[in-house]
Parts: C-alpha cells; sequence; structure tokens
C-alpha cells in the first residue's frame, strides 16, 4: 500500500487497519499458544475471540465505517477471526489430547500390586451352630420362634409348672431385675419360649427357639453366666415320646453322623415323663470304653455325651396356657448350646467364647464361614 495517498487513506480508514488487526490477532494467538489447560484456553478465547473482545468490538464498527471500506475492513477482521477460530480448535484438540495423557498415567491403576485387605469379621462358632441346628428343623417344617431374654417370672416359672420353692428359684441361680418383688428376671432357660409360643400361636406348634440364658454361675472353663439353649416343642394331637425319640435321632444324625441317642430317667417340671438325653459318642462311638490304649477326649473314654434335657409336656402346662390337654399333647427339649460347641469342636474352654478373638472363631469354623 504505497502511493501518495497512503496516509490520507489510512486516516480515513481509522480502525481497524491491518496492523490493528494483525496486533489483535498476534496477541490472540501468543495467548492461545501459552494456555496450559483447556480452562486457560477457554478464558483465552473468550478474552480474545469473545463479545468483548477487541476484534468482536473492531468487527462491530465496521458499520460505522464509509461503505466503500466496509468490505475491505470486513474481509480483514473476518480472516482474522477464522485464523483465530482454527487456532482455538487446533490447541484446544493439543490440550485435550495431553490432558488425556496425563489422566491416563496419573491415574494408571496397576491391578499387579499388592492389596492391603481389610481384615473381615466371622461369624461366632455359637451362631453358626445355631444356625445349623435351626436348619435341621426349619426343613422339616418347623419355625423359628424366639423370646425375650428380660422375661417375667410367670413365663420363667410358674407356667412352667416351676413352684415357688424349686431350687432354681433360689437366689443363687436367677439373675433378677431389682426390685425382686416385680417379678422380672433373665431368663434362665429358653423354656419361656415355649408358654409365649403356646399362648401366641396355633395349634398344631412346632417351634425351635434358640438364644442367650442367665444364670448367676462362676466364671471358669465350664461354666458362663451367659450361656445359649435350643429348645424345642410339640404340640399336636396324638404325640408321644416315640415322637420324641424319632425326633431326637434324626437331630442328632443330622449334627453329627450316624449316631445313636438314649433316654435316662429325669426330672423336669415342666415334663411328663422327663428324660436327659445323651448322645452316642461320634467320635470313638463307645470303642473307646474300657480300652485304655485308645482313650477319646470327646466323650472322656465314656462312650455317650450328655446332650440336653426332654419329656412329653406336663399337661399343666398345657392348661397353664389354655389348651385342652385331653385333646393336645406334645414333647420338648432343652440343649445346651456352647456345650454342643465344645465337645463338637474340641474346644475345652468357654472363657474363649466370649474373649472376642476372631482367631478361635475362625478355628472353630475351619475357614468355612
Ligand atoms: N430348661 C431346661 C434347663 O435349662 C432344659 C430342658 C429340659 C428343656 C427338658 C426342655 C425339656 O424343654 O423338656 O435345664
Amino acid at each position: 500500500m504505497s502511493g501518495p495517498h497512503e496516509s490520507v487513506d489510512s486516516q480515513r480508514s481509522t480502525e481497524p487497519d491491518s496492523e490493528v488487526v494483525n496486533g489483535y490477532l498476534h496477541e490472540a494467538i501468543a495467548a492461545i499458544a501459552a494456555a496450559t489447560t483447556t480452562a486457560e484456553l477457554k478464558q483465552a478465547r473468550l478474552d480474545h475471540a469473545g463479545d468483548r473482545s477487541p476484534l468482536a468490538l473492531a468487527n462491530r464498527k465496521i458499520g460505522t465505517l464509509p461503505p466503500a471500506e466496509r468490505k475491505e475492513a470486513g474481509a480483514r477482521i473476518g480472516k482474522a477471526r477464522g485464523v483465530l477460530n482454527q487456532a482455538v480448535s487446533a490447541r484446544q484438540a493439543e490440550l485435550a489430547a495431553l490432558e488425556l495423557e496425563t489422566a491416563l498415567r496419573d491415574e494408571h491403576v496397576d491391578m499387579t500390586l499388592p492389596v492391603h485387605l481389610t481384615p473381615q469379621g466371622a461369624l461366632h462358632p455359637i451362631t453358626a451352630l445355631i444356625d445349623d441346628m435351626c436348619d435341621v428343623f426349619v426343613a422339616m417344617g418347623w419355625e423359628v420362634a424366639e423370646g425375650p431374654e428380660l422375661e417375667a417370672e410367670w413365663y420363667n416359672f410358674d407356667a412352667l409348672n416351676i413352684g415357688p420353692d424349686h431350687p432354681s428359684r433360689a437366689l443363687q441361680d436367677t439373675l433378677w431385675i431389682d426390685p425382686p418383688s416385680d417379678g422380672k428376671l433373665l431368663r434362665t432357660q429358653t423354656s419361656p419360649v415355649q408358654i409365649r409360643a403356646l399362648l401366641e400361636r396355633d395349634l398344631p406348634l412346632y417351634v425351635v427357639s434358640p438364644g442367650k440364658v442367665f444364670r448367676a454361675d462362676e466364671y471358669d472353663a465350664t461354666h458362663l453366666p451367659v450361656f445359649h439353649q435350643l429348645e424345642g416343642l410339640v404340640v399336636d394331637k396324638g404325640i408321644s415320646m416315640a415322637d420324641l425319640r424319632g425326633t431326637l435321632d434324626h437331630f442328632a444324625r443330622a449334627m453329627f453322623g450316624d449316631v445313636r441317642t438314649r433316654m435316662r430317667p429325669h426330672h423336669f417340671p415342666f415334663t411328663e415323663p422327663s428324660a436327659e438325653v445323651d448322645l452316642e459318642c461320634f467320635v470313638c462311638h463307645g470303642e473307646s470304653v474300657g480300652n485304655p490304649d485308645a482313650p477319646c477326649r470327646t466323650c472322656r473314654s465314656e462312650g455317650w455325651i450328655e446332650w440336653g434335657g426332654c419329656g412329653v409336656v406336663n399337661p399343666r402346662v398345657l392348661q397353664a396356657c389354655g389348651i385342652d390337654a385331653s385333646l393336645y399333647s406334645g414333647f420338648a427339649f432343652g440343649m445346651g448350646v456352647d456345650r454342643t460347641v465344645m465337645f463338637r469342636n474340641n474346644a475345652p474352654d468357654l472363657r474363649d467364647f466370649v474373649e472376642g478373638d476372631i482367631r478361635f472363631s475362625r478355628s472353630l469354623l475351619g475357614g468355612a464361614r
């Protein structure tokens, strides 16, 4: 653009002359190149190509130029804006690729690195055994019934035909809630759940009731003040001791394999007749009896293991629950769960059960659960 009128021309076409436009463009290109993140690039694009950028403002002024100059100015600014937009797109692509590469590198997960395993808990062996025991009965169509641990004297004793003078009511056995005159206690057996089931459920009744029981016992290798029982109760028409026997045999075989049971006469106020049930030793099957060369730790070479109490439901219990004892009869049994874990899993010290050491639980569960 040389010529005699150059200065006059540039004056007339005031702005934006190509130098100014190029200046804007250079500044913009520099800012775009300097952007190192897509966020910075966005800002640079706003500053240099946005509505308030010098180029946009210059573009807006085109309309104020003399008509003859508009075309040229428009082309100049349009071209600059085109170049600018291309530069933005190119830088955008570069930065996006860079950011992706950085993310892939920084967020890379090495699947071969050793992991820190969060230690997991284990089922308590008593919980596991209660589950297994209940499964045997649920498979026969029985229901699982639970009752409160804080119990009323009437359920724990009176309704079970345990009169006021019965020795198990003595203070050294029962943990009474203050004041004892309120007749509240920590249940000493799961048998009160029998009463609750008889009162609340329809006949015929087939229930098992596992749970905690409490007695003012010593804390030593074979006694805990808190332990567990599993109670069973059937009330139906025509139930006899033979049904009890068959049920216990099935229960024993389901839990211990090919073993027999035996009953020894006993007394419980809530059953008549009553018996204690023994389990044939599932380890030596009696082979150790009178055989000092092959002693058995599980049954202490006695051949039988005491397992629980049982009997035919005393009609007085049925009557206490409003059941016609001339129509219905039943049987009941109660086993110590902790004791069962002891001889079943060779756990000689009951105190281990309450120490809360997960290694104990794991060793008894055999890593199965
Ligand atoms: N409740 C008895 C106890 O704690 C155990 C027991 C014996 C339960 C005989 C029964 C039963 O259901 O029939 O020693």
